[in-house]
């Protein structure tokens, strides 16, 4: 099996999600260029729909048709920061970035709600989120979904984020834009910071002082035309295929690679992969073309300041470290166990049926290569899109039969037919 040919990153998923957000509590209308419309981003929608926000998407529009890929634009009619009150809960599904983003533009509304999720998002912490927002004067029942969030008014204040988490970041900083004074959020180590740079571009008053990011209110927000680049989560997945399988070449076409997402990139070359990027456009969110080649890969060692750079892309990441020669070790990761599923162990457990060499530790992953299982073994993606991509990944060197691969819609929905397309399974020219 071999990855050949040319494909187009599907839209980044957390620049749409927060496009369809900035734009509903912004006054105009906002043209969405690239929007993503995979289950998660369209759970985003659907909630501001309740909240009186028309949307209208435009599906497969533009060149990529033919690739199945699609180009699709939104248009989101704001009416401002007020929104009206939902007809009913408002459900985010699998959703953790609508859920806690949401929750900061919904504390500080004029109504109360109520906002829930499917069985993984009952389970995921949302303390997180309501600490600070209380702090700002919001009032939150319940600890996970489902929770009701009471319409208070906010005050800014100074918050040291406890954890490198972008959604926790974006949940205060949409929370400030209602405030009546600056919010100061200290961020030590550094998470996406794609709502700092979309506020800007909705005309909201957001500067940076070191590791201090200050939010002033400023009133209403102006509509804007966001173009969104590829998502960089979403095109790992072919990179690693690529790298991993003998004879690969493969050109992803306009991938976003803002520093505070590109660390699986630096990972990757690290463990040794022929990764180039080409046709670089420079800007707010930056994007380029990844021209990836089959690699030798060695195991390293993945911690730190990285982790947050690359936290989705880890479940791929144990993949290509199962077919590189020697150790990879993932350390303080812990927050791998929060995510749509805890990572760590259905990485283990899934990936050990594989054959992988893999222990589980509290806050990461230790892999030594894989002594390949001939068996065919069932594998499950326990609900979690990224575990279902990486096992697919994982298959087209040692073959599986997953089960629960249809939630690769919440991020990918053409992933099979994108692999499909580039998939050779006639041997790589030299191979005898
Ligand atoms: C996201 C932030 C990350 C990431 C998630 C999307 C975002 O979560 O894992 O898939 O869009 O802000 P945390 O901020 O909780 O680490």
């Amino acid at each position: 099996m071999r990855l050949i040919g040319e494909i187009t990153a599907p839209p980044d998923k957390s620049i749409s999600h927060r496009a369809v957000m900035l734009g509903a509590i912004a006054r105009g209308v906002t043209t969405v260029g690239n929007f993503l419309t995979g289950a998660d981003c369209m759970a985003t929608a659907d909630c501001f729909h309740k909240l009186g926000i028309k949307i209208e998407i435009e599906e497969n529009i533009g060149e990529n048709i033919r690739e199945n890929i699609g180009e699709n634009q939104a248009k989101i009619y704001g009416k401002g920061l007020r929104l009206s009150p939902p007809t009913g809960a408002l459900d985010v599904k699998n959703s953790g970035t609508s859920l806690r983003l949401l929750t900061g533009i919904l504390a500080a509304q004029n109504f109360d709600s109520e906002a829930t999720g499917d069985e993984s998002i009952q389970k995921r912490p949302m303390k997180r989120v309501i600490e600070p927002l209380s702090q700002m004067g919001a009032r939150i029942i319940g600890e996970r979904a489902p929770i009701k969030i009471l319409g208070s008014r906010l005050t800014g204040i100074t918050y040291e984020l406890k954890e490198p988490s972008a959604q926790v970041k974006s949940a205060i900083l949409l929370a400030s834009l209602y405030a009546d004074s600056p919010t100061v959020i200290i961020e030590k180590v550094k998470s996406r910071n794609h709502t700092e740079i979309m506020l800007k571009a909705f005309g909201a008053d957001i500067t940076k002082d070191g590791d201090r990011i200050i939010s002033r209110p400023a009133g209403e927000l102006k509509a804007a035309n966001i173009q969104i680049p590829g998502d960089i989560s979403s095109a790992a997945f072919f990179i690693v295929g690529a790298l991993i399988c003998d004879g690969s070449e493969l050109l992803i076409k306009n991938v976003g690679v803002n520093p505070t997402r590109s660390g699986i990139l630096d990972a990757l070359r690290a463990m040794g992969a022929n990764i180039k990027l080409l046709n670089i456009k420079r800007g707010a969110e930056p994007s380029a073309d990844i021209l990836v080649k089959s690699s030798k890969l060695e195991g390293i060692v993945i911690k730190g300041d990285t982790i947050p750079r690359l936290i989705d892309e880890i479940p791929i990441l144990a993949v290509a470290a199962m077919f590189a020669k020697g150790e990879t070790i993932i350390r303080d990761a812990a927050e791998l166990r929060v995510k749509e599923t805890d990572r760590i162990s259905s990485i283990s457990e899934e990936f050990s049926k594989l054959g992988a060499n893999i222990t589980p530790t509290e806050d990461g992953l230790i892999i030594n290569g894989a002594d390949p299982n001939p068996e065919f073994p069932d594998t499950n993606s326990r609900g979690d899109h990224r575990i279902a991509m990486s096992l697919a990944i994982a298959g087209l060197k040692i073959p599986n039969k997953l089960i629960n691969s249809d939630c690769v819609n919440i991020s990918f929905p053409n992933f099979f037919k994108v692999l499909l397309k580039i998939l050779r399974t006639d041997p790589a020219p030299g191979f005898f």
